[in-house]
């Protein structure tokens, strides 16, 4: 077999994924998010963009300080501000990298920067030239390189190598890329500037005409060999190229990319699910690689070409991308040992004080369901893991509601050892037993969003609720499981009531 080209993958969930209007997670999540982006193998991590908020700066810190293997890249404008930021923020890092970025396209220089273009080269220069002081590992970015003159875009990308960016990034910015002239761009490149090889050609498209990937893709073809994607798409406006999509077309057809990744391509669908977690992203059941249905036949004639032969309609098999066999794996018989066998087994290891609150969980719900599953142990698992304490724990909830009587909600909570109960009425049973909870918390929250998913199929199915609430003009998303669809809700609730008491400390 052919030595196959190494192409980087570059994360950038933590920053441009975490852009995505209400995607926002804590330094926590942050952190538990870039651990998870280091298990699945990607060479960098660009963890956020230092200058914009102390919060930001902190968690770019954070993940810079421990994460080993991975690069940690932080977001710079091409001011010294920014770049003293980025780098006091990396530089903790084992391999960090400072990611430098300014317009080229005609339409920003008039608009958005009003400066000729020897004034966006000098600039440029200089802030790359800067950057390099501090550390030898410098990214730069034409933003909007798509839409740029290429003339200018050939001269700008030399100016920068000559000062020593080692990576240069080529973003399709709004998205306006096609990939047979994305494709060509990336060749153009290749064939018109002198030192080209002295940098690695690196992309960046976004999804606005829903062809991110297949922009990427075309890139790669012709030379691109670093590619900045986020999990499971999210970014700014329509997002960002998936790096699931793109690990996955180049390991599946290997024989026409010739390029292969270092990626753990098993731990795709625990980095998906966790990122859907903290972003608060659902992901539908159609997308590709990780939603629900991505390996699952429904017609006849696939049931049974896939039961003669897998390969009639199975173009990777759902394991190599981490798909958890669903089977029945435990009942209520089980014991604590084999519970903790099967949750290693998923990859969730808690602690003994959380295994205990998980286990008894699992015996209440193994007592409602017939069947427990493994997506059943995971999110029951997630739920009693959560990185917030219980500050607030439910005890107890009734509710009444109906066609013609007005919904009223009794909720029994508790709080370092004390019991605290409260009768409310309101718009529907969990309106009613929201505002219960906040009558005891003494704490007042803007519902801003809702969901629910089953975690499984069935009528006994767990219910995982979503919700997203303000509370003092700051966003929580939090989530909370159960058989009962109001007892979830009143546990995501209080997660999301924990959490701001978390952070406000
Ligand atoms: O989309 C874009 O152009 C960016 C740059 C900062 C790389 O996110
Ligand atoms: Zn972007």
């Amino acid at each position: 077999m052919s030595k196959k080209d190494k192409v980087f993958i570059f994360d950038t969930t933590l920053r441009d994924g975490e852009q995505a209007p209400g995607a926002s997670m804590n330094e926590k999540e942050k952190l538990e998010v870039a651990f998870q982006l280091e298990r699945l193998g990607v060479d960098i991590i660009e963890a956020g963009f230092p200058v914009i908020s102390k919060g930001d700066f902190n968690s770019v810190k954070s993940v810079a300080k421990h994460i080993k293997k991975s690069r940690v890249c932080g977001l710079a404008r091409s001011v010294k501000k920014d770049i003293d930021a980025c780098y006091d923020a990396v530089k903790g890092a084992k391999r960090p990298r400072i990611h430098i970025f300014l317009a080229t396209s005609k339409i920003h220089l008039e608009y958005k920067l009003k400066r000729t273009k020897e004034e966006i080269l000098k600039m440029a220069v200089d802030a790359v030239k800067y950057a390099r002081k501090k550390t030898d590992d410098v990214e730069f970015s034409p933003e909007d390189a798509s839409r740029t003159d290429k003339d200018f875009l050939f001269r700008i990308v030399e100016a920068v190598i000559k000062a020593g960016a080692k990576t240069v990034n080529i973003p399709d910015t709004v998205g306006y890329g096609v990939p047979d002239q994305f494709g060509q761009l990336i060749l153009d490149i290749r064939n018109n500037v002198p030192n080209i090889n002295k940098s690695i050609i690196s992309v960046h498209c976004h999804n606005d005409l829903g062809i991110a990937v297949a922009n990427s893709l075309a890139a790669i073809k012709n030379g691109a060999r670093q590619v900045e994607c986020t999990v499971n798409g999210i970014g700014e406006r329509a997002g960002n190229a998936s790096v699931e999509e793109i690990i996955m077309a180049l390991q599946t057809r290997s024989d026409y990319y010739g390029c292969s990744t270092g990626i753990k391509t098993q731990e795709i669908c625990r980095t998906s699910r966790l990122v859907s977690k903290y972003s608060g992203f659902v992901v539908a059941p159609n997308k590709a690689i990780v939603g629900a249905n991505a390996f699952r036949h429904e017609a006849g004639i696939h049931q049974d070409g896939v039961l003669k032969e897998r390969t009639t309609y199975e173009i990777m098999k759902p394991e190599d991308v981490g798909f958890v066999e669903t089977g029945l794996v435990l009942g209520k018989h089980s014991g604590r040992h084999a519970f903790r066998v099967r949750l290693k087994a998923l990859g969730i290891d808690l602690k003994d004080e959380e295994l205990d609150r998980a286990f008894n969980r699992f015996k209440n719900v193994a007592d409602k369901k017939k069947e427990v599953y493994d997506e059943d142990l995971i999110a029951i698992a997630e739920d009693e893991a959560k990185l917030v304490p219980k500050a607030w724990q439910l005890v107890s909830l009734s509710a009444t509601s109906g066609t013609k009587i007005a919904p009223k909600a009794t909720v029994s909570i508790k709080s370092k050892g004390k019991t605290f109960e409260k009768s409310s009425s309101g718009d529907g049973p969990v309106d009613a037993c929201y505002k219960a909870i906040e009558g005891i918390v003494k704490v007042k929250g803007e519902l801003l969003d809702y969901s629910i998913q089953s975690v499984t199929r069935g009528k006994d199915a767990l219910g995982e609720v979503t919700v997203k609430v303000r509370i003092k003009g700051k966003n929580y998303i939090a989530h909370g499981a159960s058989t009962d669809i109001l007892e979830a809700s009143a546990k995501a609730y209080l997660n999301a009531i924990n959490k701001m008491i978390v952070q406000s400390k």
